[in-house]
Order: structure tokens, then C-alpha cells, then sequence
């Protein structure tokens, strides 16, 4: 890491504090997809959470699929995994254009993973289940990830976010989501960042 990015990151910390979430046990999972995308290496983490803060291991639901990186990663530990997406891509991702069909068939094996094509604004409407865990990744703005967050926050007993270090304006979102739901919250400082409200 060069010096201008030591400081930014030591700025970011300074003015965006929160505990460091270090982990006992890094655990690969069995069933992985080989794809590029800035969550790897997150994988590792998962058990460790899970198992630190007693998470049930029936439901789980991703807000931010994309190719599906993260919910092979998650179907390894829920017994269902709900995926909801746009597939569209956003002003922060590389790739833009819809890519649902595409995720669906690299998917298929995984018969314990359900997608939907659906903005998280009108699932949030509709939904009243609560899960076990929720993951968070979707466009890196303020406004989103809070609305977003926050729902899935009082919808789980367990929400992580990605992109805690690499958006100064999602981790803003997590300390501020984590006031709001009374919950604590923890990010792990690597492979982007990952916000851990509980
Ligand atoms: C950074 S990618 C997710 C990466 C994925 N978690 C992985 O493991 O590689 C962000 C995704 O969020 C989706 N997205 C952006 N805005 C959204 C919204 N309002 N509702 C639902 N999905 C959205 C994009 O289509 C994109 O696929």
C-alpha cells in the first residue's frame, strides 16, 4: 500500500471509527464459484461469524447477487439462501447490462439458492419474514445501502455488509444503521471491508 492510501485509510478509520471484528478461525467453504469479484477472500470469515455470535442456519437473504460469488458462498451454511437483485449492474459495478439469465444457469446446482430480479425498494414493501442473516451489497451509496440495511437489519438477527473500507459512504451507512436498530456493529478490514451489525 502506498503512502497517500495509508492515509487515507488511516483518515477513514479516524473519522469512521468502529471495533475491529478479528476472527478466531478462518474456514474455507466446500462449495465455491469460480468467479472475479472484489468478495473474495470474505469467504474465509463466514463460519467464524456464524458460529461467534449463534446465527440459526435456516434462512439467509442477499441483497446484491450479482454473478453469485457471495451466495454459493452462503448457501454452504443456510438451508435456504434468497437472492434479490436487479441484475442490471449499478454506477459503482463493473459490469453493466442485464445479467440474470447468466446467474441463473451458473446457479442451478445450487437448489438451495432462490433469485429474484427485484429492486430492493419494492421487496422491502412486501416482506415481513425474518431470517437468520442478511448480507448487504449492493449500489455503495449512503441513501441505498441505509434503506436497505436497515430493513434487513430489523429483518435478521445478523446483517453484514461489504465495502465498508472501499465506501466511505457504506460504512457511514453501517455505524448509522447499527445506532438506529440498537445493535452492535464490527467491520473486518480486509478484501474491501465487511460491516457486521448484531
Ligand atoms: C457489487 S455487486 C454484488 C457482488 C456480489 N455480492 C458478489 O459476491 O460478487 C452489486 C449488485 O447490486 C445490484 N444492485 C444495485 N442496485 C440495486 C438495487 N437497488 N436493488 C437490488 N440490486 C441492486 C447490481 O445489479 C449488482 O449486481
Amino acid at each position: 500500500m502506498g503512502l497517500r492510501s495509508k492515509f487515507k485509510k488511516y483518515k477513514l478509520h479516524k473519522n469512521l471509527p468502529i471495533e475491529t471484528y478479528v476472527p478466531s478461525n478462518k474456514v474455507k467453504p466446500e462449495m465455491m464459484l469460480e468467479v472475479v469479484t472484489a468478495w473474495a477472500g470474505l469467504e474465509l470469515i463466514i463460519e467464524d461469524i456464524l458460529k461467534r455470535f449463534n446465527i440459526g442456519r435456516d434462512s439467509c437473504i442477499e441483497f446484491g447477487v450479482e454473478f453469485g460469488y457471495s451466495s454459493v458462498v452462503f448457501s454452504n451454511y443456510f438451508k435456504k439462501v434468497t437472492g434479490v437483485d436487479i441484475f442490471m449492474g449499478d454506477e459503482h459495478t463493473d459490469h453493466k447490462g442485464d445479467h440474470y439469465e447468466k446467474t441463473k444457469a451458473s446457479l442451478s446446482q445450487y437448489t438451495n439458492i432462490e433469485l429474484y430480479k427485484s429492486d430492493y425498494k419494492d421487496w422491502i414493501k412486501k416482506d415481513n419474514t425474518q431470517y437468520d442473516f442478511s448480507h448487504v451489497d449492493i449500489v455503495h451509496n449512503y441513501k441505498e445501502t441505509y434503506e436497505c440495511g436497515l430493513w434487513a437489519a430489523q429483518h435478521s438477527k445478523c446483517t453484514i455488509f461489504h465495502d465498508t473500507e472501499s465506501f466511505p459512504e457504506v460504512r457511514r451507512a453501517v455505524i448509522d444503521i447499527a445506532k438506529a436498530a440498537g445493535k452492535n456493529v464490527y467491520n473486518y478490514p480486509y478484501h474491501n471491508g465487511l460491516g457486521i451489525i448484531v
